[in-house]
């Protein structure tokens, strides 16, 4: 029988941990998706949101702990939406992405993940160099609550997911108000309260007038070239991700000078930076209008194309490697049909949602392509995020 939000399930013996970072279980038949367990682990839940076939909830009670449970280093970690995982020791967080990750890519794609989740230092803590905080009731920055609109505040020392300079951001804006913060890896930072009108506070590099993050930028380093970004534009969120990442894409594709290369979804043009450094003709594809322009400035050897990558490609003649970097929802089979359809001899696709991975490779392997290589990095310690690089090639 399906629980209500409110209840209290006694006796509930967790299970595997499934994508998305909650573990799961079941009561009297029905599936529950418990956060802050273990699997082995002997709990009480209180439900907090019911679905037709799943309900959520907390661990109440802890009746046999796992092996594998810390005290969590923060405060705030299990009311703040922002971590999933500061209960767990950090070398098992790794072991459970892993988990996932072989589970989806085997569901979904058909496909073997004999991998490790490699750790990229820093870790686990003071890796992130993009914060949107929000202000909360007594005017302290905080964080928005799990599933929620509420706002807790930070703890003294701070967030501990974030680089040392924006963890802990001295302002007291309206409550809701929204903080961004944004610090280069060079050090450079920018606050920003664009919804209160207060003055933002922090540092830029050019200097220029306090009018919150509109047209702001900050300028990032990654294989040798400076980046132009909007300090709300994309960027890779930890402060290793765009060397690791460029590298895992440059070990796997072996450019050629005089090969043609395309970085779709290219972002202000990190992998299409790392490719035209490599001797290769490069197009990008972008469809952030301000990214696709900082992208022309900060990588002018390349071509770069505004607007959704499937309705562009067909301006791509064809290309001899290939990076697809997609949103969670991934590429998909239109983008895939085209993009394979040219016979590239490598493909890099960087994956921040191993599900979406999973079915792009099944999509893949009608097409004739196979997964060479699938490497997965701890990109977002302390949370259920994992990042994969597969490489394919024709099979
Ligand atoms: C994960 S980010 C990667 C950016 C870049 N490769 C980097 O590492 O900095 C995905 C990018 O795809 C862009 N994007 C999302 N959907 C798109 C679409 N349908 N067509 C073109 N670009 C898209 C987003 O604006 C974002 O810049």
């Amino acid at each position: 029988m399906s629980p209500a939000v409110g209840d209290l399930l006694r006796g509930v013996e967790v299970g595997p941990v499934a994508h998305g970072g909650h573990f799961v279980a079941r009561h009297d038949g029905f599936v529950v998706f418990v956060r802050g367990a273990l699997e082995g682990e002997l709990v009480d839940v209180r439900v907090t949101e019911v679905a037709r076939r799943f309900a959520r909830g907390d661990v109440a009670a802890l009746h046999r702990p796992s092996p594998h449970r810390v005290e969590p280093p923060c405060p705030i970690a299990g009311t703040c939406g922002g971590c999933d995982f500061q209960h767990v020791e950090p070398g098992w967080t790794r072991e459970l992405k892993r988990q996932v990750v072989a589970g989806l890519l085997d569901h979904l794609g058909g496909v073997a993940f004999t991998g490790q989740v490699a750790e990229v230092p820093p870790s686990p803590f003071g890796w992130r160099t993009r914060m949107r905080y929000r202000h909360a009731a007594d005017g302290r920055p905080g964080l928005l609550a799990h599933r929620s609109a509420e706002v807790v505040p930070l703890p003294a020392e701070g967030c501990r997911l974030a680089v040392p300079a924006i963890a802990a951001p001295a302002s007291a804006g309206s409550p809701g108000a929204e903080l961004l913060a944004v610090v280069a890896a060079s050090g450079a930072e920018f606050l920003a309260r664009p919804a209160d009108g207060s003055e933002p506070s922090g540092t830029v590099p050019d200097g220029s007038g306090p009018d919150g993050s509109a047209g702001r930028t900050v300028v990032e380093h990654a294989s040798g070239r400076g980046y132009e970004v909007a300090v709300d534009g994309f960027w890779q969120a930890h402060s290793a991700a765009p060397a690791v990442l460029v590298d895992a894409v440059l070990a796997g594709l072996r450019p050629e000078p005089g090969e043609a290369a395309v970085d779709l979804y290219c972002g202000v043009g990190l992998f299409a930076g790392a490719l035209a450094a490599a001797g290769c003709r490069v197009t990008g594809i972008e469809g952030d209008r301000r990214a696709v322009d900082l992208a022309a400035r900060n990588v002018p050897e390349a071509r770069f194309l505004a607007g959704d990558v499937a309705r562009r490609l067909g301006q791509v003649g064809g290309a001899d490697v290939v990076v697809l970097d997609p949103p969670r929802t991934g590429a998909g089979a239109r983008v895939l049909r085209q993009v394979l359809g040219w016979r590239p001899r490598a493909v890099a696709y960087v994956a921040c949602d191993p599900a979406a991975l999973g079915r792009d490779l099944r999509t893949a392997s009608e097409l004739g392509y196979r997964p060479a290589s699938i490497t997965a990095y701890d990109l977002f310690p302390m949370t259920h995020h994992v990042e994969c690089v597969a490489i394919l090639e024709p099979a």
